[in-house]
């Protein structure tokens, strides 16, 4: 199994799912936001190393040699840039990369015969949902080139699998990755300032930054801050094994939400990280961020008829397994 973006949050977490199951995933990354000595965190949980490409998505001739010499059956795709507010100051290399990135790898994949691909789609799909839960129809639509780029590609993908009925394009849409390995020894290394509030408070917990501020309590929602479904990066992770295990050789676009379906409030998950952590954490109320919506949290029913996965690890083990990695690695990769 190629694993695009394999060295990053997910892909690396990922890698561990799958040589659990069973699979031999080879990684390709180009470590614009990765770093290589998580390959030695995965030989040292697993006892390998998995085979590692320093390779760039946009590179076809690379790309189409690793899919030959490794045999390659199938892809996970998660190289991409993920940062929303970049995304707008920024937003041609995020076409570039992540548009681009994603043509460049189906025509790889087609001159290679390989035609199972699993994309890292995102709930940011769903736009400002009407209604919570959310289920796999809701209508889609972007508020930033970010979330743009991904339903621009959710869309290239049934395009083709209209097309060319053979592919099987499996549409993972994700919602807040949190956690890390229960060893903590791999998990979520941000560069610079993170924009996602789990790596926040635990930089804040270690003492990396002074206070979290609180994007707006006055939204709509059960104590105005607002609402997300958190969900454990091994159990998104166990979610991409069933559904390549599901999906390969059937010819479709498989779309499945992953998610937990229970919704938190940022104030709920500063009180649950804070018992994870052991000490209060400092925080104040900031004004609302721009395109932040006030709740979201998936139904993921579907994931659970059709791929018999459903999330097992609940919040206390969430904070409890972000707390360990960052306490015991408080600059991240970094030797
Ligand atoms: P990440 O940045 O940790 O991992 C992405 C990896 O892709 C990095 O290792 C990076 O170096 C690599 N990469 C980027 N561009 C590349 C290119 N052109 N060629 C080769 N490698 C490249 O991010 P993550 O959190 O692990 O996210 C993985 C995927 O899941 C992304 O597609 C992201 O958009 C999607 N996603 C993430 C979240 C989230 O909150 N973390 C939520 C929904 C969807
Ligand atoms: C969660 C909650 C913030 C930081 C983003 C992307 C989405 C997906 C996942 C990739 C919100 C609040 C946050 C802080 C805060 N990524 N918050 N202070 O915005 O739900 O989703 O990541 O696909 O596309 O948009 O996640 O972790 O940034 O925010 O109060 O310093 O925490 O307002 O309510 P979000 P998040």
């Amino acid at each position: 199994i190629l694993v695009t973006g394999g060295c990053g949050y997910i892909g690396s977490h990922t890698t561990l799912a799958l040589m659990a199951a069973g699979h031999e995933p080879v990684l390709l990354d180009n470590l614009c936001n990765s770093k290589q000595a998580v390959l030695g965190r995965i030989e040292a949980i697993t006892g390998r190393a998995p085979r590692f490409y320093h390779a760039d998505v946009r590179d076809q001739a690379r790309l189409e040699q690793v899919l030959r010499d490794e045999q390659i059956e199938a892809v996970i795709h998660f190289a991409a840039l993920k940062a929303v507010g970049e995304s707008t100051r920024i937003p041609l290399d995020y076409y570039e990369n992540n548009l681009t990135g994603t043509l460049v790898l189906l025509r790889a994949m087609k001159a290679c015969n390989v035609r199972t691909l699993v994309f890292s789609s995102s709930a940011t799909v769903y736009g400002d949902p009407a209604s919570v839960p959310i289920r796999e129809h809701f209508p889609r639509s972007a508020t930033n080139p970010y979330g743009r780029s991904k339903l621009i590609i959710e869309q290239v993908l049934e395009d083709l699998q209209a097309a060319e009925p053979d592919w099987s394009m499996t549409l993972l849409r994700y919602f807040n990755p949190v956690g890390a390995h229960e060893s903590g020894t791999m998990g979520e290394d941000p560069q610079g300032i993170p924009n996602n509030l789990m790596p926040f408070l635990t930089q804040v917990a270690i003492g990396r930054r002074e206070r979290l501020s609180i994007f707006g309590n006055d939204y709509p929602t059960v104590d105005g801050t607002g609402v997300r479904d958190y969900i454990h990066v091994m159990d998104l992770a166990e979610g991409h094994v069933k559904a390549l295990e599901h999906c390969h050789g059937k010819g479709g676009v498989h779309t499945y939400n992953l998610g937990t379906g229970k919704g938190y409030s940022v104030l709920q998950m500063v009180a649950a990280f804070s018992r994870a952590c052991g000490h209060e954490l400092p925080y104040h109320i900031d004004a609302r961020r721009p395109g932040d919506i006030a709740e979201c949290w998936a139904d993921p029913a579907k994931a659970e008829q059709e791929l018999g996965w459903q999330a097992t690890r609940d919040l206390t083990s969430m904070c409890a397994d972000s707390w360990r990695w960052q306490s015991s690695n408080p600059t991240g990769y970094e030797e």
